[in-house]
């Protein structure tokens, strides 16, 4: 009688728990980070060592489990916004790293550690980089390529270029893709050209003494046209004064001419 009861008020309830299903299946992670480093192929070659590629896995980080022999590692066309200090460290024997192709725009600084003996090329090219930081590169004298990226080129940006370590081969063809006022002229100017030709720092810090400076020079025209306004003012009353002062002169010495003219 209960059952029934129950089975009019809740059917699905009563229905499944009687039926027993087994358990769901868990959702495929494809979306996520990869799981099983055995999705990425793998390459052992005699000469070039340990390839590992996975490549276009929509990956969001960088997966566990790389082996320590890896010396070539693709990592290009996935979704990996950033990278975390160390996140290579154990990889001693990584040659070719290639981060082209993802979503990173924020790189901690020492996310390269370790690969400083190793690493001979590094791609970033293709991602929303907008800012380089010399500590991200720190000891990496090798070329990377830069390009296709958000880069925002300031002072600061033209202060860093001067202190990669990287090969400078590789600020070549980066292109400065936005910039602040007064330098937007800079927009579209290589990075190479950026820290040969330009003076990013120096334009913004002159603006402000030019700017002074003008003021500083109309404050001192002003005050000299009032001062010459004064002195013309004061010479036109004075003058006038003056002239007043001889017409009652010559008036006084005709009157008197004519006064002792009249006493003769
Ligand atoms: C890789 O790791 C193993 C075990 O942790 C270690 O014995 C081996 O020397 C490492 N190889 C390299 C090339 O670092
Ligand atoms: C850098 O990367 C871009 C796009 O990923 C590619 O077209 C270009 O050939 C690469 N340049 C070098 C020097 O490897």
């Amino acid at each position: 009688m209960l059952h029934l009861l129950l089975l009019l008020l809740l059917p699905d309830i009563v229905m499944t728990s009687s039926r027993r299903l087994p358990p769901p299946p868990p959702p495929r992670r494809r979306d996520s980070q990869v799981l099983n480093i055995r999705l990425c192929p793998q390459q052992r070659m005699p000469t070039v060592g340990l390839t590992v590629r996975c490549s276009n896995l929509r990956l969001t980080k960088i997966p566990a489990g790389l082996s320590n022999r890896t010396t070539r590692l693709f990592l290009d066309h996935n979704l990996i916004t950033s990278l975390s200090s160390g996140s290579f460290a154990h990889l001693r024997l990584l040659a070719e790293l290639d981060l082209s192709h993802n979503q990173l725009s924020f790189l901690e600084a020492g996310c390269f550690s370790g690969l400083a003996a190793s690493l001979r090329h590094l791609d970033l090219s293709s991602n929303q980089l907008s800012a380089l930081d010399p500590a991200v590169f720190s000891g990496l004298k090798v070329h990377a390529n830069l390009t296709l990226n958000i880069w925002n080129c300031d002072c600061s940006m033209q202060v860093r270029c001067r202190c990669l370590d990287l090969d400078f081969s590789s600020l070549e063809e980066v292109i400065c893709r936005t910039s602040d006022l007064p330098n937007l002229g800079a927009v579209g100017v290589s990075l190479v050209s950026l820290v040969e030709d330009w003076d990013l720092c120096g334009s913004v810090k002159r603006s402000p003494d030019v700017l002074s400076l003008v003021t500083m020079l109309l404050w001192f025209l002003g005050l000299l046209l009032c001062f010459f306004y004064y002195i013309h003012q004061n010479t036109v009353v004075a003058r006038r004064h003056f002239d007043y002062l001889q017409f009652l002169q010559t008036r006084d010495m005709k009157k008197s001419k004519t006064i002792s003219n009249i006493n003769f």
